[in-house]
């Protein structure tokens, strides 16, 4: 890794900073993230973490008088930090720290210290990189943990024994996860080793930290890395236990079901290489969780799994909730996948008809490309000539759905004849009659007897009207 670190100081604010801190009389570094990114040759930082050996909040201060404009320091003073924003970027300050923490929550008690007191208090080696800004070594990498040698060997080490850095801050175990999905690092052994020795620390950290985590190692390139790793260090029966669940196979009288966890990561990574639709993948991540909880044996067809679906799209709700995530149309977008992931399946099983065709556009409304996604990803088997099959029968299914919706607009579907159209049309006041009658023109669209356009609706809404006795 030959990288002049001198070259990560390019944009002007450093020499910005490098004066303030001067003028202040105390030492600064750019540490962090930034330094991290860019030995990997990541640039385009979105936030900038600057340690100042001494007030970082004055430095924030003396640094925001000298940009143009002057733009405001939030100062964050329970933490002694404070930011300001600089065109598109964060600038961090803190004051290097030797800090404990409070036993039982993440409130820091805070000790003036040194760089390195700071950098040994930090997450990981990779992320305790320091880059001066002061005069006499500007530009110098100061690496006391080895971190580039853990950047070059692909490792995520915590720089103290793991135990004092994730009792720090428990949050730090899945920070470890989620760089090494991110970055396809390993985790050093005696980290990740302690990662399952101090799970249980998890529960102080706030459901919106987790998420956030989550959420990172969901959006990155392979996702199972991660979610494999939340398995393997028992973090996930605290986050996510409806997955946990998932895991294993059951065999009876010599037959097996497949181990749904293991599957469900397949078809998130699947799904990941089509889409960045972060709630797709949630979906892709929740497809099967009612699976566990309506699982039977039955001795003529073996293993069943009936009303998953139903069952799986409840729980999403449930899921939400307990971890505060929001239950907006987000929330409904995945319990509608999750309660509909089988439907093109079954359709495919034969070939489909273009009324099943019909009401699976007409069910899935605006969602139905999201849902040939998720239902492509959820093949899994490893049987060759099965899965051409399926793949197959999928892209005829897509096939039909342009051709349906070519013909009969079905996907954002508005009824051609409205509820008052039927009242004035029949002198009736609003009434079971009028719901009927409603129904029975969509239906007949749908079942293809007539066309998706108001004349063929008016004479089958007449007619019906005629049988019903409404109308002679
Ligand atoms: N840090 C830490 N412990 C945490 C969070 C952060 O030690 N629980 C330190 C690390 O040195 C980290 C820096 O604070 O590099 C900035 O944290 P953050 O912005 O959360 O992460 P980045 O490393 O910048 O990475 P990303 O932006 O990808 O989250």
């Amino acid at each position: 890794m030959q990288i002049d670190p001198k070259k990560a100081l390019e944009n002007p604010i450093f020499s910005i900073i490098s004066t303030a801190a001067n003028e202040l009389g105390i030492d600064a570094y750019v540490i962090g993230g930034f330094v991290r990114d860019f030995l990997l040759k990541k640039t385009n930082p979105k936030d900038i973490d600057i340690v100042a050996i001494g007030s970082g909040i004055a430095l924030a201060r003396k640094v925001a008088s000298k940009l143009n404009g002057n733009p405001e320091v939030t100062v964050f003073k329970n933490f002694g930090t404070a930011m300001v924003r600089y065109g598109d970027i964060e600038l961090e300050f803190v004051g290097a720290r030797k800090e404990s923490y409070d036993e039982n929550s993440r409130k820091p008690v805070v000790e003036n210290g040194t760089l390195e007191d700071d950098q040994k208090r930090r997450d990981f080696t990779i992320n305790a990189l320091a880059i001066s800004l002061n005069e006499a070594n500007y530009g110098e990498l100061l690496d006391p943990f080895d971190g580039v040698a853990d950047l070059k060997n692909k490792i995520i080490r915590t720089p103290l024994a793991p135990g004092i850095t994730y009792s720090d801050d428990p949050l730090r175990m899945m920070r470890a996860i989620r760089f090494a999905t991110q970055l396809n690092f390993t985790i050093y052994s005696e980290s990740l080793e302690a990662i399952t020795e101090y799970k249980e620390r998890i529960k102080i950290i706030s459901n919106e930290r987790i998420i956030d985590e989550l959420h990172k190692i969901l959006a990155s390139k392979k996702p199972s890395i991660g979610f494999a790793l939340l398995h393997k260090t028992e973090l996930l029966a605290y986050i996510l236990p409806e997955l946990t669940s998932l895991q294993g196979i059951e065999e009876i009288e010599g037959q097996s079901h497949k181990d749904n966890f293991w599957h469900t990561l397949e078809v998130v990574d699947n799904i990941s290489k089509n889409t960045d639709n972060l709630w797709l993948r949630w979906a892709a991540l929740l497809h099967d969780i009612g699976k566990a909880p309506t699982k039977r044996f039955d001795k003529k067809i073996g293993w069943t799994f009936h009303g998953h679906e139903f069952k799986g799209a409840k729980m999403v709700y449930g899921l939400f909730k307990r971890l505060r995530m929001p239950l907006n149309d987000k929330m409904k977008f995945v319990q509608k996948m999750v309660m509909m992931s089988s439907r093109p399946i079954a359709i495919s099983d034969d070939i489909a008809t273009d009324s099943a065709v019909r009401r699976l556009v007409f069910d899935a409304g605006e969602n139905i490309d999201d849902l040939m996604t998720l239902c492509e990803a959820d093949i899994t088997t490893k049987n060759a000539k099965k899965k051409k099959n399926y793949l197959n029968n999928f892209s005829l299914v897509r096939q039909k759905i342009i051709e349906v919706e070519e013909r009969d607009h079905i996907r954002n579907f508005q009824p051609p004849i409205s509820g008052e159209e039927i009242m004035e049309t029949f002198n009736l006041k609003p009434s079971k009659e009028v719901g009927i009658l409603k129904e029975a023109i969509k239906e007949a669209i749908l079942e293809g007897e007539i066309a998706n356009e108001y004349e063929a609706a008016k004479s089958f809404m007449f007619e019906k009207a005629k049988k019903m006795k409404i109308f002679n």
